[in-house]
Protein backbone atom coordinates (compact mmCIF):
# COMPACT_ATOMS: atom_id res chain seq x y z
CA UNK A 1 0.00 0.00 0.00
CA UNK A 2 2.41 2.47 -1.00
CA UNK A 3 2.36 5.77 -3.19
CA UNK A 4 2.33 5.75 -5.95
CA UNK A 5 0.56 2.43 -6.22
CA UNK A 6 -1.68 3.18 -3.59
CA UNK A 7 -3.63 6.61 -3.70
CA UNK A 8 -6.04 7.15 -0.51
CA UNK A 9 -7.40 10.14 -2.00
CA UNK A 10 -9.46 7.43 -5.21
CA UNK A 11 -11.73 6.77 -2.41
CA UNK A 12 -12.44 10.45 -1.38
CA UNK A 13 -13.39 11.44 -4.81
CA UNK A 14 -16.85 12.22 -4.61
CA UNK A 15 -19.37 12.58 -2.16
CA UNK A 16 -21.30 8.82 -3.32
CA UNK A 17 -17.54 6.98 -2.80
CA UNK A 18 -17.25 9.04 0.55
CA UNK A 19 -20.29 7.62 1.23
CA UNK A 20 -19.28 3.94 0.69
CA UNK A 21 -16.25 3.67 2.67
CA UNK A 22 -17.59 5.67 5.50
CA UNK A 23 -17.16 4.07 9.11
CA UNK A 24 -19.23 5.72 11.12
CA UNK A 25 -22.45 6.72 10.76
CA UNK A 26 -24.43 8.92 12.86
CA UNK A 27 -27.93 8.17 13.75
CA UNK A 28 -30.66 9.94 15.44
CA UNK A 29 -31.22 6.10 17.29
CA UNK A 30 -27.27 7.20 19.05
CA UNK A 31 -29.12 10.49 20.86
CA UNK A 32 -30.52 11.14 23.68
CA UNK A 33 -32.01 14.46 24.79
CA UNK A 34 -31.33 16.14 28.35
CA UNK A 35 -34.21 18.40 29.67
CA UNK A 36 -34.49 20.01 32.44
CA UNK A 37 -38.08 20.28 34.76
CA UNK A 38 -38.90 23.03 37.37
CA UNK A 39 -42.29 23.63 39.50
CA UNK A 40 -45.05 25.76 38.11
CA UNK A 41 -46.95 26.27 34.72
CA UNK A 42 -46.48 27.44 31.37
CA UNK A 43 -42.43 28.46 32.76
CA UNK A 44 -39.95 28.44 29.70
CA UNK A 45 -36.89 30.04 31.78
CA UNK A 46 -34.05 30.69 28.79
CA UNK A 47 -30.66 29.26 30.30
CA UNK A 48 -28.04 31.66 28.82
CA UNK A 49 -24.94 29.50 29.06
CA UNK A 50 -27.30 26.88 26.74
CA UNK A 51 -28.73 28.69 23.85
CA UNK A 52 -32.00 26.72 22.72
CA UNK A 53 -32.35 24.94 26.62
CA UNK A 54 -34.83 26.07 29.09
CA UNK A 55 -35.64 25.13 32.35
CA UNK A 56 -39.26 23.70 31.84
CA UNK A 57 -42.62 23.80 33.59
CA UNK A 58 -44.68 20.23 33.30
CA UNK A 59 -46.90 21.19 30.53
CA UNK A 60 -43.59 22.93 28.19
CA UNK A 61 -41.08 19.99 28.88
CA UNK A 62 -43.81 17.71 27.57
CA UNK A 63 -44.22 19.93 24.42
CA UNK A 64 -40.14 19.69 24.18
CA UNK A 65 -40.57 15.81 24.68
CA UNK A 66 -43.17 15.34 22.14
CA UNK A 67 -40.87 17.64 19.46
CA UNK A 68 -38.14 14.89 20.49
CA UNK A 69 -40.46 11.83 19.83
CA UNK A 70 -41.68 13.40 16.52
CA UNK A 71 -37.92 13.91 15.57
CA UNK A 72 -37.21 10.09 16.10
CA UNK A 73 -35.35 10.57 19.12
CA UNK A 74 -35.27 7.32 21.18
CA UNK A 75 -34.85 9.59 24.51
CA UNK A 76 -34.69 11.77 26.96
CA UNK A 77 -33.07 11.95 30.50
CA UNK A 78 -34.83 14.44 33.01
CA UNK A 79 -33.36 16.72 35.77
CA UNK A 80 -35.22 18.38 38.19
CA UNK A 81 -34.90 21.69 40.00
CA UNK A 82 -37.26 21.46 42.71
CA UNK A 83 -38.90 24.50 44.70
CA UNK A 84 -36.92 23.72 47.98
CA UNK A 85 -33.60 22.03 48.78
CA UNK A 86 -32.59 20.48 52.64
CA UNK A 87 -29.31 18.97 53.34
CA UNK A 88 -30.81 15.35 53.04
CA UNK A 89 -32.61 16.00 49.69
CA UNK A 90 -35.93 15.03 50.48
CA UNK A 91 -37.56 16.15 47.15
CA UNK A 92 -34.92 14.01 45.50
CA UNK A 93 -37.21 11.00 46.25
CA UNK A 94 -40.45 12.45 47.40
CA UNK A 95 -43.46 10.58 46.11
CA UNK A 96 -44.78 14.11 43.85
CA UNK A 97 -41.76 15.50 43.90
CA UNK A 98 -40.96 17.59 40.14
CA UNK A 99 -39.05 14.36 38.58
CA UNK A 100 -41.58 12.14 39.56
CA UNK A 101 -44.19 14.04 38.55
CA UNK A 102 -42.70 14.82 35.01
CA UNK A 103 -41.72 11.15 34.59
CA UNK A 104 -45.79 10.07 34.98
CA UNK A 105 -46.81 13.46 33.05
CA UNK A 106 -44.51 12.29 29.72
CA UNK A 107 -45.34 8.65 30.17
CA UNK A 108 -48.57 9.25 30.36
CA UNK A 109 -48.86 11.19 27.08
CA UNK A 110 -45.51 9.59 25.30
CA UNK A 111 -45.49 5.96 25.94
CA UNK A 112 -42.78 5.61 23.44
CA UNK A 113 -40.57 7.87 24.47
CA UNK A 114 -37.60 6.18 26.83
CA UNK A 115 -37.57 8.41 30.07
CA UNK A 116 -34.32 7.69 31.71
CA UNK A 117 -34.24 9.72 35.26
CA UNK A 118 -30.93 11.07 36.73
CA UNK A 119 -30.38 9.86 39.86
CA UNK A 120 -28.68 12.37 42.35
CA UNK A 121 -28.82 14.69 45.49
CA UNK A 122 -26.79 18.00 44.43
CA UNK A 123 -29.90 19.79 42.73
CA UNK A 124 -32.15 18.96 45.49
CA UNK A 125 -29.38 19.54 48.77
CA UNK A 126 -28.89 23.13 50.32
CA UNK A 127 -25.26 21.76 50.12
CA UNK A 128 -25.02 21.42 46.49
CA UNK A 129 -23.19 18.05 47.32
CA UNK A 130 -24.01 14.67 45.66
CA UNK A 131 -24.29 12.64 48.49
CA UNK A 132 -25.01 13.41 52.28
CA UNK A 133 -22.88 15.91 54.15
CA UNK A 134 -21.13 14.71 57.35
CA UNK A 135 -18.90 18.34 58.68
CA UNK A 136 -16.80 19.02 55.74
CA UNK A 137 -17.01 15.47 53.95
CA UNK A 138 -19.28 13.89 52.14
CA UNK A 139 -20.56 10.51 53.74
CA UNK A 140 -20.55 7.57 50.94
CA UNK A 141 -22.07 4.73 52.90
CA UNK A 142 -24.57 7.20 54.17
CA UNK A 143 -25.75 8.52 50.74
CA UNK A 144 -26.73 4.80 49.35
CA UNK A 145 -29.89 4.42 51.01
CA UNK A 146 -31.15 7.87 49.51
CA UNK A 147 -29.49 7.05 46.38
CA UNK A 148 -31.29 4.20 45.97
CA UNK A 149 -34.52 5.68 47.41
CA UNK A 150 -34.60 8.08 44.72
CA UNK A 151 -34.05 6.03 42.03
CA UNK A 152 -36.91 3.66 43.02
CA UNK A 153 -39.14 6.41 43.62
CA UNK A 154 -38.60 7.23 39.90
CA UNK A 155 -38.90 3.98 39.30
CA UNK A 156 -42.70 3.95 40.55
CA UNK A 157 -43.18 7.40 39.17
CA UNK A 158 -42.87 5.38 35.83
CA UNK A 159 -39.35 6.15 34.39
CA UNK A 160 -37.92 3.15 32.09
CA UNK A 161 -33.99 3.54 33.25
CA UNK A 162 -32.60 5.17 35.94
CA UNK A 163 -28.98 6.86 35.50
CA UNK A 164 -26.66 7.42 38.71
CA UNK A 165 -24.64 10.28 38.29
CA UNK A 166 -23.27 11.04 42.49
CA UNK A 167 -20.23 8.38 42.20
CA UNK A 168 -20.51 7.46 45.38
CA UNK A 169 -18.63 4.47 46.04
CA UNK A 170 -21.44 1.27 45.70
CA UNK A 171 -24.77 2.64 44.65
CA UNK A 172 -25.18 0.59 41.72
CA UNK A 173 -25.20 -2.94 44.16
CA UNK A 174 -28.11 -0.85 46.53
CA UNK A 175 -29.54 0.77 43.44
CA UNK A 176 -30.32 -2.67 41.98
CA UNK A 177 -31.54 -4.09 45.11
CA UNK A 178 -34.04 -1.64 45.65
CA UNK A 179 -35.40 -1.94 42.19
CA UNK A 180 -35.09 -5.84 42.82
CA UNK A 181 -36.95 -5.79 45.85
CA UNK A 182 -39.61 -3.59 44.58
CA UNK A 183 -40.04 -6.19 41.39
CA UNK A 184 -38.68 -3.46 38.88
CA UNK A 185 -36.20 -6.38 38.45
CA UNK A 186 -36.66 -5.09 34.60
CA UNK A 187 -35.59 -1.41 34.49
CA UNK A 188 -32.34 -0.83 33.65
CA UNK A 189 -29.41 1.08 35.06
CA UNK A 190 -27.14 2.99 33.16
CA UNK A 191 -24.67 4.32 35.38
CA UNK A 192 -22.06 7.60 34.90
CA UNK A 193 -19.25 5.03 35.81
CA UNK A 194 -16.06 7.16 34.75
CA UNK A 195 -17.31 10.29 35.61
CA UNK A 196 -15.20 13.22 35.86
CA UNK A 197 -14.38 16.23 37.61
CA UNK A 198 -14.66 18.71 34.61
CA UNK A 199 -14.86 22.69 34.69
CA UNK A 200 -17.58 21.71 31.69
CA UNK A 201 -20.42 20.78 33.66
CA UNK A 202 -20.09 25.13 34.52
CA UNK A 203 -23.49 25.59 32.51
CA UNK A 204 -25.71 22.34 33.81
CA UNK A 205 -24.66 23.80 37.42
CA UNK A 206 -26.41 27.05 36.05
CA UNK A 207 -29.19 25.39 34.55
CA UNK A 208 -29.95 23.22 37.55
CA UNK A 209 -28.67 25.34 39.89
CA UNK A 210 -26.49 22.53 41.81
CA UNK A 211 -23.24 24.23 42.75
CA UNK A 212 -21.92 22.87 45.96
CA UNK A 213 -22.00 25.91 48.62
CA UNK A 214 -18.60 24.93 49.89
CA UNK A 215 -15.76 22.98 48.29
CA UNK A 216 -15.77 20.71 45.02
CA UNK A 217 -16.48 17.34 44.26
CA UNK A 218 -13.31 16.48 43.78
CA UNK A 219 -13.56 13.55 46.37
CA UNK A 220 -15.83 11.58 44.36
CA UNK A 221 -15.29 12.71 40.68
CA UNK A 222 -12.82 11.58 38.77
CA UNK A 223 -9.39 13.18 38.55
CA UNK A 224 -9.50 14.35 34.74
CA UNK A 225 -5.47 13.18 35.00
CA UNK A 226 -6.76 9.46 35.35
CA UNK A 227 -7.26 6.78 32.71
CA UNK A 228 -6.27 3.60 34.26
CA UNK A 229 -8.31 4.29 37.08
CA UNK A 230 -11.61 4.74 34.91
CA UNK A 231 -10.81 0.91 33.87
CA UNK A 232 -11.46 0.43 37.46
CA UNK A 233 -14.39 2.27 38.01
CA UNK A 234 -16.44 0.77 35.21
CA UNK A 235 -14.98 -3.25 35.64
CA UNK A 236 -16.64 -2.24 39.48
CA UNK A 237 -20.14 -0.64 38.10
CA UNK A 238 -20.38 -3.61 36.01
CA UNK A 239 -19.91 -6.55 38.60
CA UNK A 240 -22.63 -4.38 40.55
CA UNK A 241 -25.00 -4.56 37.58
CA UNK A 242 -24.89 -1.86 35.74
CA UNK A 243 -26.50 -2.23 32.14
CA UNK A 244 -24.95 0.78 30.49
CA UNK A 245 -21.57 1.96 31.46
CA UNK A 246 -21.08 6.25 30.53
CA UNK A 247 -18.36 8.16 30.22
CA UNK A 248 -18.22 11.68 31.03
CA UNK A 249 -17.99 14.07 29.74
CA UNK A 250 -17.49 12.76 25.74
CA UNK A 251 -14.71 15.48 23.76
CA UNK A 252 -11.96 15.39 25.60
CA UNK A 253 -12.24 11.68 27.10
CA UNK A 254 -12.34 10.53 23.89
CA UNK A 255 -9.45 7.96 24.91
CA UNK A 256 -11.41 6.59 27.96
CA UNK A 257 -14.25 6.15 25.83
CA UNK A 258 -11.79 4.17 23.36
CA UNK A 259 -10.63 2.37 25.97
CA UNK A 260 -14.10 1.03 28.04
CA UNK A 261 -15.54 0.34 24.86
CA UNK A 262 -12.41 -2.35 23.95
CA UNK A 263 -12.49 -3.70 27.56
CA UNK A 264 -16.28 -4.06 27.79
CA UNK A 265 -18.85 -5.84 26.22
CA UNK A 266 -21.76 -3.93 27.39
CA UNK A 267 -23.37 -0.73 25.71
CA UNK A 268 -21.31 2.81 25.95
CA UNK A 269 -22.99 5.86 26.56
CA UNK A 270 -21.39 9.07 26.27
CA UNK A 271 -22.50 12.26 28.00
CA UNK A 272 -21.34 15.56 25.94
CA UNK A 273 -21.92 18.00 28.42
CA UNK A 274 -23.18 21.37 28.69
CA UNK A 275 -19.44 22.62 28.68
CA UNK A 276 -18.53 21.14 25.41
CA UNK A 277 -22.17 22.66 23.79
CA UNK A 278 -21.67 26.16 25.43
CA UNK A 279 -18.30 26.17 24.04
CA UNK A 280 -19.69 25.42 20.23
CA UNK A 281 -22.61 28.04 20.86
CA UNK A 282 -20.79 30.41 21.50
CA UNK A 283 -18.03 30.23 18.39
CA UNK A 284 -20.95 29.87 16.43
CA UNK A 285 -22.54 32.90 17.60
CA UNK A 286 -19.38 34.89 17.19
CA UNK A 287 -19.11 33.44 13.56
CA UNK A 288 -15.50 31.71 14.39
CA UNK A 289 -17.03 28.77 13.46
CA UNK A 290 -19.39 26.77 11.42
CA UNK A 291 -21.93 25.45 14.44
CA UNK A 292 -23.88 23.01 12.81
CA UNK A 293 -20.44 21.41 10.81
CA UNK A 294 -18.90 21.38 14.62
CA UNK A 295 -21.75 19.92 16.04
CA UNK A 296 -22.05 16.71 13.51
CA UNK A 297 -18.57 16.75 13.14
CA UNK A 298 -17.93 15.94 17.58
CA UNK A 299 -20.73 13.79 17.69
CA UNK A 300 -19.71 11.68 14.99
CA UNK A 301 -16.02 11.83 16.78
CA UNK A 302 -17.76 10.79 19.87
CA UNK A 303 -19.77 7.88 18.06
CA UNK A 304 -16.11 7.02 16.15
CA UNK A 305 -14.54 6.93 19.32
CA UNK A 306 -16.30 4.09 20.57
CA UNK A 307 -20.16 5.63 22.43
CA UNK A 308 -23.19 3.79 20.92
CA UNK A 309 -25.34 6.40 22.49
CA UNK A 310 -24.83 10.25 23.25
CA UNK A 311 -26.40 12.62 25.58
CA UNK A 312 -26.22 15.46 23.93
CA UNK A 313 -28.73 18.90 24.24
CA UNK A 314 -27.69 18.95 20.11
CA UNK A 315 -29.90 16.01 20.07
CA UNK A 316 -33.13 17.95 18.63
CA UNK A 317 -30.43 20.16 15.90
CA UNK A 318 -28.72 16.81 14.87
CA UNK A 319 -31.80 14.69 14.90
CA UNK A 320 -33.03 17.83 12.00
CA UNK A 321 -29.74 17.80 10.81
CA UNK A 322 -30.04 13.71 10.09
CA UNK A 323 -33.20 13.72 8.76
CA UNK A 324 -32.99 16.36 6.18
C1 LIG B 1 -25.47 15.71 38.71
C2 LIG B 1 -25.09 15.88 37.28
C3 LIG B 1 -24.23 16.82 36.72
C4 LIG B 1 -24.28 16.62 35.34
C5 LIG B 1 -25.13 15.55 35.12
N1 LIG B 1 -25.62 15.10 36.33
C6 LIG B 1 -23.47 17.93 37.32
C7 LIG B 1 -22.35 17.66 38.23
O1 LIG B 1 -21.97 16.50 38.50
O2 LIG B 1 -21.85 18.64 38.77
C8 LIG B 1 -23.54 17.44 34.31
C9 LIG B 1 -24.18 17.50 32.99
C10 LIG B 1 -23.67 18.58 32.09
O3 LIG B 1 -22.75 19.37 32.40
O4 LIG B 1 -24.23 18.67 31.00
N2 LIG B 1 -24.53 15.06 39.48
ZN1 LIG C 1 -24.85 15.31 41.69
Amino acid sequence: MLFPDYRPRRMRRNETIRRMVRETRLHVDDLILPLFAIEGKDIKNAIPSMPGHFQLSIDQLIKAAEQAHALGIPAIILFGIPSRKDPLGTQAYAKDGIVQRAVQAVKAKIPDLMVITDVCLCEYTDHGHCGVVEGQTIDNDASLDLLARTALSHAKAGADMVAPSDMMDGRVTEIRAALDEANFSHIPIMSYAAKYCSAYYGPFREAAQSAPRFGDRRTYQMDPANAREALREVSMDVEEGADIIMIKPALPYLDIICRIKDEFDLPVAAYNVSGEYAMIKAAAEKGWLDGQKAMLETLTAIKRAGADMILTYFAVEAARALND
